[in-house]
């Protein structure tokens, strides 16, 4: 027998685990540096308008859809189909969205990996642990398994323990922690020499950029990936809310955070390159852009670390404690999705279900850290470029032209009867129903 559904317990604690979910390496990582390579605050401005205006929506889709249906994403699309070919599209929609997602934990899982062992470097080396040292920050595939393994069992360990006792109580311990620590970061950081070059690259557009179609493609595909958004993460967080609970506002409020989050980041990890740049490292690749990928997070910040002498290593620790929390509140949510689905679907004890699936995936991870070249930006690309934007748009349709509209609307009015008079309820509808798909679209096609 399944065991009964779970439920957050309260309000704080949906926030702390939604939000957790939408901010990961995505917001710390993902969006200062595609600011940094899109023309600063022109980017900012772009992801802004599009956060509130595409993704909000997008994101509402789901957690109302969810909370009707108080069901894994599969169960959920079919129970707001009525015919039998939407009800197969159902199927197929909610099930190529658990696929999906396993393989975005399976790309994410490694990367995490590194986030530990950058976090253990400092603490080697304030033990005077040299060439363990080198061996945690050297790219090479034992270390790369060895962490992958280790993410892994953590985000088993915590779904394991369901929504209450696994993902609500480490949200909730994990998520204020990481905004402390985001904050000591960037005031430490602005007061270094070289800070305010950063910050004026980051806070002041370049216009001439905001009409450049990269931009809006990589602000749409950011502002997704970072609300987690088209593969059943945040509808089945969503079948988690209590039926009192407001869900406009609660959506919208978990749209601030990871915006603000974001932002936040921004004002960090930038900052933080020029006083790089300011203390002799290299941060422009040979293209003579910013370093944005890999290269950033576990070479150009290491290298202006170790420049930084004793504090330096209380800095690292420090930071790599924050992207390994954000990492680990988004990967949970991450494996949920397939859990709950093997949980309702097939009537797999939650425990039995986290070990399968976890092991899984890591088995996955595993394939793509031995074959890395050929595999990794592989893997990227199709979930996230081709995948994620498709299902969104089909999120957008199962909800809008599918799903009733006198039953969206008795969802909503539970937790939130004056629904009916105000500006959500003027809007949203269309919305969802033609700018957001169409909105998808074009932007694929760029
Ligand atoms: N939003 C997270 C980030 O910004 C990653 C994430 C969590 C995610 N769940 C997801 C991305 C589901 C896509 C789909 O890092």
């Amino acid at each position: 027998m399944a065991a009964p559904r779970g439920e957050f317990t309260s309000r704080f604690g949906f926030l702390m685990a939604a939000s957790g979910s939408a901010v990961g390496l995505g917001n710390i990582w993902g969006f200062p540096t595609n600011a940094a390579s899109n023309g600063g605050a022109a980017f900012l401005f772009t992801y802004l308008i599009l956060a509130f205006a595409l993704a909000y929506p997008a994101l509402m889709a789901e957690l109302i859809i969810g909370r009707y249906a108080r069901a894994n994403a599969v169960t959920a699309l079919r129970t707001i189909s009525s015919g039998n070919k939407t009800r197969l599209a159902a199927l197929l929609v909610g099930f190529i969205g658990i696929v999906t997602v396993s393989f975005i934990l399976s790309f994410y899982g490694i990367v995490s990996g590194w986030m530990i062992a950058f976090f253990f470097d400092p603490i080697a080396r304030l033990l005077g642990a040299s060439q363990l040292s080198a061996w945690l920050t050297n790219d090479a595939v034992m270390r790369n398994s060895l962490f992958v393994v280790l993410f892994m069992l953590v985000t088993i360990y915590i779904i394991s323990a369901g929504v209450k006792e696994g993902i609500e109580k480490w949200a909730s311990r994990l998520m204020p922690s990481l905004i402390v620590i985001l904050l000591l970061l960037i005031v430490y950081v602005l007061t270094l020499p070289g800070a305010m070059d950063g910050l004026r690259a980051y806070l002041v557009p370049d216009f001439s950029l905001i009409a450049d179609p990269s931009l809006l493609v990589d602000a749409m595909g950011q502002a997704f990936f970072s609300l987690s958004l088209g593969v059943g993460t945040m509808l089945i967080y969503g079948s988690y809310i209590s039926s009192n609970e407001n869900l406009p506002t609660i959506g919208s409020l978990v749209a601030l955070l990871d915006v603000g989050i974001a932002v936040m980041a921004g004002m960090l990890i930038l900052p933080a390159m020029y006083v790089a740049l300011a203390s002799g490292v290299e941060i422009y690749d040979d293209a003579g852009g910013l370093i944005a990928g890999p290269g950033l997070i576990v070479s150009v910040l290491p290298s202006l670390l170790t420049t930084m002498g004793a504090i330096g290593v209380f800095v690292a620790i420090a930071f790599f404690a924050l992207m390994t929390i954000a990492s680990l509140t988004s990967s949970i949510s991450m494996l949920e999705v397939p859990v709950a689905y093997a949980v309702e679907h097939h009537e797999l004890e939650r425990r039995r279900a986290a070990m399968l699936i976890g092991s899984a995936i890591t088995v996955i991870s595993l394939v793509i850290v031995f074959n890395f070249d050929p595999l990794f930006d592989l893997v990227v690309t199709v979930t996230t470029e081709v995948s994620q934007p498709l299902l969104g748009f089909a999120f957008c349709i199962f909800a809008a032209w599918i799903w009733q509209r006198s039953e969206i609307l008795e969802e909503i009015k539970q937790g939130c009867p004056e629904v009916e008079s105000g500006i959500f309820w003027k809007i949203w509808p269309f919305y969802v129903k033609f700018i957001c798909p169409v909105a998808i679209l074009v932007v694929y096609f760029q």
